[in-house]
């Protein structure tokens, strides 16, 4: 249960509430959430089976599991992909969080309350035309995320997830009540309800591919890492699918609640990265008891925010623990400070931002997911494999239908995506 839970705060967080809604809105809804779903089910669930199963094997972080299953071999380089995005990520995704601080902040001197539309975006320009603010929004997470991690990330987190992803949800719920009775609520079920696939362009099914694996955590071995802390009782295939169906169900659930809103009240579905602080406050200044849920749901965004950005620090901060020997407070320490830098040009420049955003989810976490479904489909021996596969978990056919889709399709999927991107067919 634990693991469930601290799998699933990595799992849930900006890439559920922010980045899903407003990609799904760059790319015209409904179809697009197709694709994700068929993304989801070919490449995101056995690839997290893939990393569940090589972090339990090998017990270590990604560039030392990689090195204890195939010693001296270029597969070490996986790993290293892995710490690398796991940098390049936290950098914005902690940028990003800070603007959610500011919120709960915002929320707290009640900004919202009585505030027409114009008045609530004009909040979300001007603290995206103020560097310094978001710098120092920058820090503080960065400051969270480093104290818990160097704490160790087991106990505090275990019970922060228990008591806040339910809350969260249950907030979602409360939010998409509201936003049903709106007047645009028609009009947003049907952007989310009805395929356009003509308004497609070329490059959704990419960014299919990428939101969800940024939106598991897969790609870059932050499971590979939780795994590692696996006992060999649990069930691999349970917790995949508990994760992966918590995760999918958040941020559907978020688009659900997003759009409707959008409709309501004039705003544009493709307004980019700042969709959920324009269109969250419109609703929560208009809700009675507006004040409370404004701050609830800002004080648990930030906690689901955090709850991923630990895991993108513990990626690396293990594998300089463990392979490095250094203590665990001068690696956490040390890559905060180096992390926090290399957000600075994201919180100054939105285009920076979205430079590295689209760096990681449309190159470096799709490389990292095809080489590790390569490594376990290809290069460790059947009978590696089912051997930690059945560790916990007794059924043959599900082994017969995961090691189908992690030789055959889940590599070939992504093959196929970057060949189209590249304009092959
Ligand atoms: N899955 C997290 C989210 O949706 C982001 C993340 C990506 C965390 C990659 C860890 C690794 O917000």
């Amino acid at each position: 249960m634990g693991f469930i839970l601290a799998s699933m705060g990595s799992a849930v967080g900006l890439g559920n509430v922010w980045r899903f809604p407003y990609i799904t809105g760059q790319y015209g809804g409904a179809a697009f959430i197709l694709l994700y779903i068929g993304c989801a089910l070919a490449v995101g669930i056995p690839l997290l089976l893939a990393e569940f199963l090589i972090g339990r094997k090998t017990q270590r972080n990604p560039v030392g599991a990689f090195k204890t299953l195939r010693p001296r071999s270029p597969w070490v380089f996986t790993g290293w992909l892995g710490v690398i995005s796991s940098f390049v990520i936290l950098s914005y995704y902690a940028v990003v969080g800070g603007w959610v601080l500011h919120y709960v902040y915002l929320s707290l001197i009640d900004s919202f309350t009585g505030k027409s539309p114009e008045q609530i975006t004009a909040l979300f320009v001007s603290m995206n035309a103020n560097p310094w603010l978001q710098i120092f929004w920058l820090l503080m997470l960065m400051l969270l995320t480093v104290v818990i991690v160097s704490r160790g990330v087991s106990r505090g987190i275990e019970i922060g997830n228990k008591i806040m992803m339910p809350l969260l949800f249950a907030l979602l719920l409360v939010l998409l009540f509201y936003a049903l009775q709106t007047d645009g609520a028609a009009a947003g079920l049907e952007f989310l309800l009805r395929p356009q696939w003509q308004e497609l362009g070329r490059s959704a099914v990419l960014e299919a591919l990428g939101q969800a694996l940024f939106s598991l955590s897969l790609g870059m071995g932050a499971m590979i890492t939780y795994g590692s802390y696996l006992s060999r009782q649990t069930n691999l295939v349970r917790c995949a699918f508990f994760v992966a169906a918590g995760d999918t169900l958040v941020a559907i659930l978020a688009g659900f609640v997003v759009f409707p809103l959008v409709f309501s009240f004039g705003l544009e579905p493709s307004a980019g990265p700042g969709l959920i602080f324009r269109t969250l406050p419109i609703a929560f200044a208009q809700l009675p008891a507006g004040y409370w849920v404004a701050l609830a749901f800002f004080v648990l965004l930030s906690f689901a925010a955090l709850t991923s950005s630990l895991s993108l620090l513990e990626v690396a901060c293990a594998y300089f623990v463990d392979e490095q020997r250094w203590s665990r407070t001068q690696a956490t320490w040390t890559l905060g400070i180096v992390i926090f830098l290399l957000g600075i040009p994201s919180a100054v420049g939105a285009e920076f931002l979205g430079f590295m955003d689209g760096l990681a989810t449309n190159y470096l976490l799709p490389t990292g997911a095809l080489l590790i479904a390569v490594f376990t489909g290809w290069v460790l021996m059947p009978a590696e494999r089912r051997e930690e596969f059945s560790a916990g978990e007794g059924s043959v056919f599900r082994f017969a239908c995961w090691s189908f889709l992690i030789r055959f399709i889940s590599p070939v999927a992504v093959i196929l995506i970057f060949l189209h991107q590249l304009h092959w067919f």
